[in-house]
């Protein structure tokens, strides 16, 4: 059995980001819904280390009360900014000498989990660099190999003669070594570069001085590595992860009328031959079921929906569990704490809320059903509204097994519609009605048999 290294990251977080043009400092800009460093944070947590130090800036306080309910976090000030290699330095004092540490920035917010096994992997017995190829690699810190291919150090673009400039292999930020090592190489590092700062890239010439072997690993994918300092490159990272999320969809069997049309916020899972239209919105955990329909223009936040549902164009859900082939929508809005069973149909302009409605139940337009506890096949008419609102207290509305519930009735709650009852249209029923019998309230019909329409009066001709 190989002994296996604890590891320690550390998370760079201290940049004020000026470049966003916005009071929100960086690494809380919102990224599919979340901080950038919720991202950064998520992906470290998958390689299980031990601990997450995260060095915040001089006024970042917003960045750690952010993240308060996060208890595992290690928090280190650098109350100055002066470079990478001293951030660094801030949190290593609480980092024993047989960890590993691995550095990442907060601002680099697609990572996976993956890329960093191998570089981990990779580079187990000495400093482990992630490195990417770009097309233009300004304003980053180039790689430099020998013949041989081996890293020997990184000179940022500001310290760069123009051969070194043209390297196109560039430092992306992520970089792995022995604690006990680095705490040395943080103490000798100097500040003597075109910038006046302590770089954490000089370590690696120290490593190499030392015979300590660097191992430059390539990250396939560009985007993964694509640091955040504009407004246009928080777009970019967003339209990055739209299709990430698009392509993980379709892996699991999900059908997209348009994956560039497509918003994940949160953790999806699909069965098979799920389709999703265009503009679809998924935030939060939504579960989707085998054969799946969304509709276009559709919001679904946390969702779970049975199989061989359908849920049809503009249609808003949030907060509801429903079972297998329902029909929801066009136009349906329900909220929160609303269980659907299975075949229930809420139409267009129906809203429904903390409710649950029982197998085969419909309310097809136009109604409000709040509050509620609907039976097996009951019908819920047009224009039916549920008066759950006293204007202090809500109350419950309990409707029994196939009612049927006329067109445009006003239920008073707390009510109780009996099992198989019929309420008719236009009633306002504020009284329980029994199982099985019609119930009314309403004002019967009358007709004036000599009444007259008023006519307008002539205007008067004055005198
Ligand atoms: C750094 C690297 C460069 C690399 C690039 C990748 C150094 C010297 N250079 O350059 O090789 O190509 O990242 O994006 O490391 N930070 C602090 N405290 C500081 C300075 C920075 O926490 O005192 C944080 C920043 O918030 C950011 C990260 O460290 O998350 C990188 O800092 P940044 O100023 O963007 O470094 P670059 O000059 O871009
Ligand atoms: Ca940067």
């Amino acid at each position: 059995m190989t002994e296996v290294t604890p590891l320690s990251v550390v998370v760079l977080a201290a940049g004020a980001g000026k470049r966003m043009r916005s009071p929100l400092p960086k690494v809380l800009q919102p990224l599919a819904g979340r901080p950038l460093l919720s991202h950064v944070l998520q992906c470290a947590d998958a390689l299980r280390p031990d601990a997450i130090h995260v060095v915040y800036g001089h006024g970042g306080e917003a960045v750690r009360a952010r993240f308060a309910d996060v208890a595992s976090l290690r928090w280190v000030e650098q109350a100055e900014r002066l470079g990478t290699g001293h951030a660094v330095a801030q949190a290593i004092p609480e980092i024993a000498d047989h960890h590993r540490v691995l550095v990442l920035c907060g601002d680099v917010p697609l990572l996976q989990p993956d890329t960093l096994e191998a570089l981990l992997s990779g580079s187990a017995q000495g400093v482990g660099v992630l490195t990417v190829e770009l097309p233009d690699a300004t304003g980053y810190g180039r790689i430099v190999r020998d013949a041989a291919g081996r890293v020997t150090a990184i000179v940022e673009e500001r310290d760069a003669d123009e051969a070194t400039r043209a390297l196109r292999e560039i430092n992306t930020g992520v970089i792995a070594a022995p604690a006990a090592r680095l705490r040395g190489w943080l103490s000798r590092l100097r500040n003597d570069n075109a910038q006046g700062e302590y770089y954490l890239t000089d370590i690696i010439a120290m490593a190499v001085a030392e015979g300590m072997p660097v191992v430059g690993i390539r990250a396939g994918d560009a985007d993964e590595v694509a640091g955040i300092n504009t407004r246009q490159q928080l777009a970019d990272a967003e339209t990055a992860l739209r299709r990430r999320a698009a392509r993980m969809l379709m892996a699991q069997g999900a059908i997209l009328a348009d994956p560039a049309r497509i918003d994940v916020r949160g953790e999806v899972t699909v069965g098979q031959d799920v389709f999703l239209d265009a503009n679809v919105t998924l935030e939060g955990r939504v579960e989707l079921g085998d054969g799946v329909r969304v509709g276009p223009n559709v919001v679904l936040r946390d969702v779970t929906l049975g199989a061989g549902t359908e849920v049809h164009p503009f249609s808003l859900l949030e907060g509801v569990s429903c079972g297998t082939h329902c029909q929801l929508g066009p136009y349906a809005r329900v909220r929160p704490g609303s269980q659907l069973a299975d075949r229930v149909k809420i139409g267009n302009f129906v809203e429904v809320k903390n409710s649950r409605l029982a197998d085969g139940a419909k309310a097809n337009h136009l109604s409000y059903v709040g509050d509620a506890e609907v039976g097996r096949d009951v019908n819920i008419g047009a224009g039916t509204i549920t008066c759950n609102y006293d204007g202090a207290n809500k109350h419950r509305t309990v409707i029994g097994d196939g009612a049927f519930i006329g067109s445009g009735v006003e239920l008073v709650a707390p009510v109780e519609i009996g099992a198989g009852a019929t309420i008719g249209a236009g009633s306002t029923i504020a009284k329980d009605a029994p199982a099985g019998q019609l119930t009314l309230a309403r004002t019967r019909q009358t007709t004036l048999r000599h009444w007259q329409r008023p006519t307008k009066k002539r205007p008067d001709p004055g005198p």
